[in-house]
């Protein structure tokens, strides 16, 4: 063994190890994590950071970024199976990401008014919501899961999704209607696609598969199979409403 490979390798992995503490934190660099923020993370998690599409980041301390470190992670890697991406930026500007993110932990986020206990029986009851999702082992498959809804995603998106479903559709769920070479007329949400084939969820719930060479017309709608509740729920059940999905962390 040669007295100093260990040395070189230890020498190597160095520039890879990530320090502990964030080591960009003067004004200057929050203000540039703020434009860094605001051009690659706004869109989802909202320009305040309360949430959206993303989960809600302006809070004092975040379930899986409580360390400077695991929180330059997330940013750097994603998050692995969800929507959350990884971020090409060089280790000063995630600090500096980082930075501005922690900033936002010491506003108050939007609050959430509704009583979520209330908010549970609305889901269960008037709103029939498991009708069509999933909460823990019960539940509808037509939309998806809502276990650790509350994690996934802010108050504003919930409440935005409840009230006017089709304005923010992901692409997983568009519905497409499609007639087939034979003249058979299909319905569903759309499961999967690629360049020759995609997977539809029929009504009945039945998985269907079709080559793209067996269709004839195919439209893909930007409508949504979930039903607007804006005129079905008074202002406090969906205020309850909200605040039981909020409070809905997964973990069952
Ligand atoms: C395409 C939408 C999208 C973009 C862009 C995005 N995120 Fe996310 N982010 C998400 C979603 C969705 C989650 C929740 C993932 C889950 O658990 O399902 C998330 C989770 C997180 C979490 C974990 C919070 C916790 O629970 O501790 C952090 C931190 C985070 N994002 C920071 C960022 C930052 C910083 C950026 C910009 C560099 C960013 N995200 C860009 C969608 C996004
Ligand atoms: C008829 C079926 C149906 C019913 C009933 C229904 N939903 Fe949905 N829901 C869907 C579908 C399909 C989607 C996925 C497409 C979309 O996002 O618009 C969805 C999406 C959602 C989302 C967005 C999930 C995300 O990851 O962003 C939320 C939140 C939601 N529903 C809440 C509810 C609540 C709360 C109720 C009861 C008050 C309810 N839904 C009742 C079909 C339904």
């Amino acid at each position: 063994m040669i007295w100093w490979v260990p040395f070189l390798l230890f020498q190597l992995q160095q520039p890879l190890d990530i320090p502990e503490k964030n080591p960009h934190t003067t004004v200057a660099d929050v203000e540039m994590g703020k434009r860094l923020y605001l051009g690659r993370c706004g869109g989802c998690h909202g320009p305040s950071g309360d949430g959206g599409k993303g989960a809600n980041l302006a809070v004092a301390v975040l379930p899986r970024a409580a360390a400077d470190r695991s929180l330059y992670r997330i940013i750097r890697y994603g998050i692995p199976d969800t929507e959350m991406p990884g971020s090409l930026m060089d280790s000063r500007e995630l600090w500096q990401t980082v930075a501005f993110v922690r900033s936002l932990g010491q506003v108050a986020a939007t609050p959430v008014t509704g009583n979520a206990e209330a908010g549970a029986q609305v889901f269960r009851t008037k709103g029939a919501c498991l009708s069509c999702h999933a909460l823990g082992n019960e539940g509808g498959r037509i939309g998806p899961s809502l276990s650790g809804i509350g994690a996934r995603r802010g108050a504003t998106h919930l409440r935005a999704k409840i009230e006017d479903p089709a304005s923010d559709v992901p692409d997983p769920f568009r519905m497409v209607q499609l007639t087939t070479n034979a003249g058979k007329a299909v319905r569903g949400i759309r499961l999967n696609e690629d360049t020759y084939s995609i997977q539809i969820r029929d009504f009945n719930g039945n998985l269907q598969s079709f080559w793209k060479a067996d269709i004839a017309a195919m439209t893909s709608e930007k409508k949504t199979n979930m039903p607007s509740y804006r005129n079905k729920l008074s202002e406090t059940e969906l205020n309850d409403l909200v605040a039981f999905l909020a409070s809905e962390k997964g973990a069952r």
